[in-house]
């Protein structure tokens, strides 16, 4: 027995398990073996796999490995149950959301203890916060069950929606995904990670406790391949999806054309940024948090900490102090810090990084105590002398295992920050609130940690840039994932192939600049007689297309227009690069972006006659309707000016002392290619939302009918447009569209065009897993508002960053 000095010398702690006594009653009442849930009751698979106990390796229960025919099962109960889902009042929707929200409270310590001895995860964690914000998650999205025909007036479920979900938080992710979709009005058939579905198992039990009607929630168990017959499934109207940016990847490819709606919350490598002046001790606990938290086993870890020079090496001594400090153990015991790895082959996947990393000359330091043995257990292990290209610093480890590097200026933090090509989150450290808030909207990630780290709620939307995927989960964000506009299933589709343009060589050939140039200037009106080969227009300037060749361009009564220049991959090059030099324009004020967007719209009204007369020649149109376009774009172009200073962020209601501030920001350079029909109103009510949102654009207007968007360089001109915000390209919209959604440098694009040209779009953008936005050849009106303008665009212009930012002393 230790005297009480002793005890105060070593601060040991005894033992303090939790008791997984009714855990083990409640695995056994299953006869420790499971089926799947479907259609409301269990339902025994084929084939069985074994589920382990990370922290010592036993079997705790068997599952079964679902086939696609028990896909098929389950999609067709959720189908037939959609029916009568969709049709409920919100207010019974919410009452249902509410009764799971209040059981999972009631059972809050058996889904905890499920949940530590399924994935090792620490009793603290499951007890205090996996399990609080799945019912937080539940409560929240009761409310936008009640609240959504209001809310989200106009909108609809899209049907039966397909989730996977990975091993890391099984009941949060799973919570993530449920509660928005069933608030929705979508019914849901989910496929939790093949090492950790016992909690969703239980959670099918309580939706039957509460009666939750038959089919709305189905759960099948199984590895990848159960996955991917629910991907594959026709019945499935959308696909949400957290893992691996890998699999994220397939996803995206393996879902291209169907018409699924697609969301992917995929890897990450975030930066925990230190500068001097922060409160070191605090950072030290906010390491702590940041990449032991779930034994950094977190998509939002972070992984890589920047430290400012200054401060590198006292940084480090206090962190070797805490790690010394960490307790790695039973993760049932409350007083233990770190449990265990999920499984043998992630605990195999840490340690060869780390075997990789110290080969690549990095330096490893692990704290003088050694791990349990008897289960899969990993040290918390602190890497300096790091790369900034080496493998620890670019590969997402998913374990304890941090990687420290330095910066000297705030310049040299961002740019270490960004050095990755994820963007899921960031956490920055200083007491200078005036430097976190000009370092935040700089960093490329969905959420933004100021002095704290890995806090979450359903009140804020969560998800990533660049290769950490695209959606949100959580706030009004993650309920739009769930939602379609009413309107669109009855749009009609357009006939395929489209317009193929047909290429003929020399565009001016022959002519010198000013020759040509001076004959496109005279060719602007058509009382000259001259027929006329606009250039393409990049980078603010007139230019040749690379090829040399132009297409001609008819009426529909086929008589000759003109030509126009068949743009090519080297253009679309040249045009990406433009619209990276233009990156001022999204930092420059709103107020500016207005009054630029509403001297457009003067400058349009000022040549309205020649537009009108332009449509009149080109589409053979009515005068009457090519004067209601020019109208209507005129309008549209103040519409949009109207809305660059007043599509505000807002602030969030999460329950800590904190601001959580949701910013709109731009993605960067985004593509477009343009409808064909309606060739100045359609290339207007794109480009211009875009370009108000403070994006740099390369747009790919009507092929049939180029002349409405070229004729647009003057109008951009003298309109004070900066050079390369509005990068036009024409020629092939099919060829030119693979180009632009093959492109690395293009965050975001929008095809407004045919059915397969869709599908391409979707599968070829899988490279940088770029956010897309296709019509699937559904055609839209561009006169009706509804279809045409609104903050639907908006929303697809920018993407949400939220940032937390704490108060209080
Ligand atoms: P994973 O991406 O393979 O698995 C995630 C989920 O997808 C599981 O339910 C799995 O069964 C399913 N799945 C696998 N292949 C599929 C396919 N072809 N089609 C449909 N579903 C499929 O992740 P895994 O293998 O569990 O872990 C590998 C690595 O992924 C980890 O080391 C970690 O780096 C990363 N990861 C990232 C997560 C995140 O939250 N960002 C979560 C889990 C893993």
């Amino acid at each position: 027995m230790p005297t009480v000095k002793e005890i105060f010398e070593t601060m040991e702690y005894g033992p303090a398990p939790e008791s997984s006594d009714f855990v083990d009653a409640w695995l056994e009442k299953h006869g420790r073996k499971f089926g799947h849930f479907i259609n409301g009751r269990f339902v025994e698979g084929n084939s069985t796999f074994e589920v382990i106990n990370p922290a010592n390796k036993a079997v705790i229960a068997s599952v079964s490995e679902g086939t696609s025919a028990e896909i098929d099962q389950a999609v067709q109960a959720a189908g037939a149950a959609f029916e009568h889902w969709r049709t409920l009042s919100g207010h019974q929707r919410a009452r249902y959301l509410y009764a799971i929200a209040r059981q999972v409270q009631k059972h809050s310590r058996l889904f905890a203890v499920l949940e530590t001895i399924d994935n090792g995860k620490p009793i603290r964690e499951t007890r205090d916060i996996d399990i609080p914000l799945v019912a937080r998650h539940f409560y929240h999205h009761a409310g936008w069950a009640q609240l959504a025909s209001e809310v989200f007036e106009d909108y609809g479920p899209l049907g039966v929606c397909g989730q996977i979900i990975p091993w890391n938080f099984p009941l949060l992710m799973l919570a993530w995904k449920v509660a928005p979709a069933l608030a929705a009005g979508n019914t849901v058939v989910l496929k939790p990670a093949e090492f950790t579905p016992l909690s969703a198992l239980l959670f099918a039990e309580i939706t039957q406790q509460i009666g939750l009607p038959a089919g709305v929630f189905n759960l099948v168990t199984g590895d990848g391949r159960t996955g991917e017959a629910l991907v594959e499934h026709p019945g499935v109207a959308k696909i949400a999806f957290t893992g691996s940016t890998e699999v994220g990847r397939i996803i995206r490819q393996k879902t291209a054309g169907s018409g699924k709606k697609l969301s992917l919350e995929l890897g990450g490598k975030s930066p925990f940024v230190v500068f001097e002046d922060a409160d070191l001790d605090s950072v030290v606990e906010g390491v702590v948090d940041a990449i032991w938290f779930n034994q950094g086993q977190v998509c939002c870890a972070g992984s890589r900490l920047l430290i400012q020079e200054s401060i590198a090496e006292t940084m480090y001594a206090k962190l070797r102090n805490r790690m010394e400090n960490l307790r790695v153990g039973n993760p049932l015991d409350k007083a233990i810090d770190i449990g265990a790895i999920v499984a043998p082959v992630q605990l195999q996947k840490i340690e060869s990084l780390v075997q990789q990393g110290i080969k690549e000359g990095a330096s490893c330091w692990q704290p003088g105590w050694a791990v349990p043995t008897e289960g899969l257990f990993y040290p918390p292990t602190l890497f300096t002398n790091v790369e900034p290209a080496g493998t620890l610093a670019q590969v997402e480890i998913f374990g304890p295992v941090l990687v420290a590097m330095t910066f000297r200026t705030p310049a040299e933090a961002v740019e270490l920050a960004n050095n990755t090509p994820y963007g899921l989150a960031a956490s920055i450290w200083t007491e200078n609130v005036n430097l976190a808030l000009d370092i935040a909207p700089k960093i490329k990630a969905g959420v933004v940690w100021v002095n704290c780290t890995n806090v979450f709620d359903a009140a804020s939307g969560f998800g990533g840039y660049r290769e950490s995927g695209f959606g949100r989960e959580g706030g009004a964000e993650g309920m739009y994932e769930y939602l379609r506009p009413n309107w669109e299933q009855d749009l009609p589709e357009a006939e395929e192939p489209g317009f193929v343009p047909r290429a003929e060589p020399g565009i001016n050939a022959g002519l010198s600049d000013e020759a040509s140039q001076s004959l496109n200037d005279g060719a602007k009106s058509e009382s000259a007689g001259i027929d006329r080969t606009p250039k393409l227009y990049i980078g603010g300037k007139q230019a040749r297309p690379d090829s040399g060749y132009s297409y001609p361009v008819f009426d529909p009564a086929g008589k000759h227009r003109g030509e126009a220049g068949l743009g090519n991959r080297k253009d679309i090059r040249n045009a990406v690069e433009a619209a990276a030099k233009a990156g001022s324009w999204a930092k420059s004020a709103a107020h500016l972006r207005a009054q630029i967007l509403f001297y457009i719209a003067e400058n349009l009204q000022v040549r309205a006659r020649e537009f009108t007369d332009r449509l009149v020649t080109d589409c053979g149109c009515s005068a009457e309707s090519a004067e209601r376009e020019v109208t209507v774009a005129i309008e549209r172009t103040f519409y949009y000016a109207s809305w660059t200073d007043k599509y505000d962020g807002r602030v969030h209601q999460t329950p800590f002392r904190n601001v959580t501030l949701a910013m709109p920001e731009p993605w960067g350079i985004l593509g477009i290619v343009c409808p064909e029909t309606n060739p100045l109103l359609g290339f207007l009510s794109l480009v211009l939302p875009a370009v108000a949102m403070g994006n740099a654009v390369v747009a790919v207007p009507s092929a049939r009918y180029p002349f409405a968007a070229t004729d647009l360089y003057q109008v951009f001109d003298t309109s004070d447009l900066p050079a390369g915000v509005i990068n036009i390209v024409t020629g092939n919209q099919l060829e030119l569209a693979k180009v632009l959604a093959q492109h690395l440098e293009i965050a975001a694009l929008w095809f407004f065009g045919s059915k397969s040209g869709s599908e391409m779009v979707e599968r070829e953008s899988a490279g940088n897993l770029k956010a897309t936005w296709v019509t699937h050849g559904k055609v839209r009106d561009w006169f009706t508002p509804e279809q045409a303008q609104g903050e639907e665009f908006l929303r697809h212009a920018t993407q949400i960053k939220n940032i937390w930012v704490p108060y209080g002393e």
